[in-house]
């Protein structure tokens, strides 16, 4: 089962928190931004279609801390069924919270 498929805020916190001890897999910035790039084509663009500036709609509208966006990537699953594996939301929570 996928960490952040877990019902209830608490499980979603617990998961959040290891998604991120899973981060120092991806080795750079670049390597992060392929992979959350990917993942978020995969999983998110659907209805976060890409903007010319290189965000996405209403996704990158603001920024968000890793805390915000882990809770955030937890609440697109419950919501709106966006199921990315582990790996593809900590490299999304990556580069999502260092957008500018
Ligand atoms: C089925 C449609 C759908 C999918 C799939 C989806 N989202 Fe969303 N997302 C929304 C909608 C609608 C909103 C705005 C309303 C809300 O916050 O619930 C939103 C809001 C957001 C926000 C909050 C923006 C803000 O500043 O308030 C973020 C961040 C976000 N999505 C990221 C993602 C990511 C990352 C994925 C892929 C893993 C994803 N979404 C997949 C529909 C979707």
């Amino acid at each position: 089962m996928a960490c952040l498929q877990h019902a209830g805020i608490l499980a979603g916190a617990a998961c959040a928190a290891s998604v991120l001890a899973s981060l120092p897999a991806l080795a750079n910035a670049d390597d992060v931004e392929a992979a959350a790039r990917a993942a978020i084509a995969a999983n998110c663009e659907r209805c976060h279609p890409p903007l010319p500036d290189g965000g996405w709609e209403v996704m990158t509208l603001r920024p968000h801390d890793r805390e915000e966006m882990a809770f955030l990537l937890y609440r697109m699953e419950e919501e709106y069924s966006a199921f990315p594996s582990d790996d593809e939301a900590a490299a999304i929570i990556a580069f999502l919270s260092g957008f500018e």
